[in-house]
C-alpha cells in the first residue's frame, strides 16, 4: 500500500479543510499537530487553497494534500504547491488518469458500484465514499463493498464524533474524512485552541475502536 495510505490507516481521520486566508495555514497546522492529527486535506473550495497547501507543505511534520480536485490543472497546481495526495468528490476519469500516469496518489469519490468498477480499471485500492451519510451511510457501504473484497474506503460527508466509531469498526474502512474539527468559521475566528481540542477529542474517540 502507498506509504501515505499507511499513514491514513494509522491516523484514521483526515481533516477536510476549507481555508479562506492562507496566513491561517501555519497556526492551523500547529493546531492539528497539537491535537494529534498531522495531516490535512485542503480543499479547492476557496481561493486561498493553493497558497495554504504551499505553506503547510514547507513543514516536514504534517502530510498535506488537496481536496475537491475537479480538474487536471488543479492536480498540477496542488503538486506544484507541494501536495502529496489528491482527493476528489466524484470519479473524473481525466483527473484519475493523469494522477495514475504521473504516480500521484488519488482517492477519488465513489457513491455506487459503477464508480467502484471504474476505479478498479485504474487499480486504485482506496476510494472516498462520498457523501457517505446522504448515500445511506455504513449500511450502504457494507452492501455496496461486498463484491469488491480488495477495495478499502474513506467515508466522508456527515461523519462526526457521534458516528465515526461505527465506520471505523468496519474492516473495509481505512479512515474517515470530516470537517467538523476544522470548520471554516473556527479557522476564520482564529479559534485554534478549539480546533486542537476538537481534533484531540476525535483522535481519542477513534483510538477507542
Ligand atoms: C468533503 O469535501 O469531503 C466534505 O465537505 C466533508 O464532509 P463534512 O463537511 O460533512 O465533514
Amino acid at each position: 500500500m502507498h506509504e501515505i495510505l499507511v499513514k491514513f490507516q494509522k491516523h484514521r481521520i483526515i481533516p477536510v479543510v476549507a481555508i479562506h486566508e492562507a496566513k491561517d495555514a501555519e497556526p492551523l497546522a500547529d493546531a492539528l499537530i497539537d491535537g494529534g492529527l498531522p495531516c490535512a486535506e485542503i480543499t479547492f473550495r476557496t481561493d486561498a487553497a493553493e497558497e495554504a497547501i504551499r505553506i503547510m507543505a514547507q513543514r516536514s511534520n504534517i502530510q498535506v494534500g488537496a481536496g475537491t480536485v475537479l480538474k487536471v490543472d488543479q492536480v498540477k497546481a496542488a503538486v506544484d504547491a507541494g501536495a502529496t495526495f489528491m482527493v476528489s468528490p466524484g470519479f473524473n476519469p481525466k483527473v484519475v488518469e493523469y494522477c495514475v500516469e504521473n504516480k500521484i496518489l488519488i482517492t477519488p469519490g465513489i457513491s455506487n458500484p459503477t464508480d467502484i468498477e471504474m476505479a478498479l480499471e485504474y487499480n486504485l485500492e482506496v476510494l472516498k465514499f462520498f457523501p457517505a451519510e446522504a448515500f445511506g451511510g455504513l449500511n450502504t457501504l457494507k452492501m455496496m463493498s461486498a463484491p469488491y473484497g480488495m477495495v478499502q474506503f474513506i467515508p466522508t460527508g456527515g461523519i462526526n464524533t457521534g458516528n465515526l466509531q461505527e465506520y471505523l469498526k468496519f474492516s473495509k474502512v481505512l479512515a474517515i474524512g470530516g470537517s467538523w474539527m476544522v470548520k471554516s468559521d473556527l479557522i476564520s475566528e482564529k479559534n485554534f485552541i478549539e480546533i486542537s481540542r476538537l481534533t484531540r477529542e476525535a483522535v481519542t474517540i477513534a483510538s477507542q475502536v
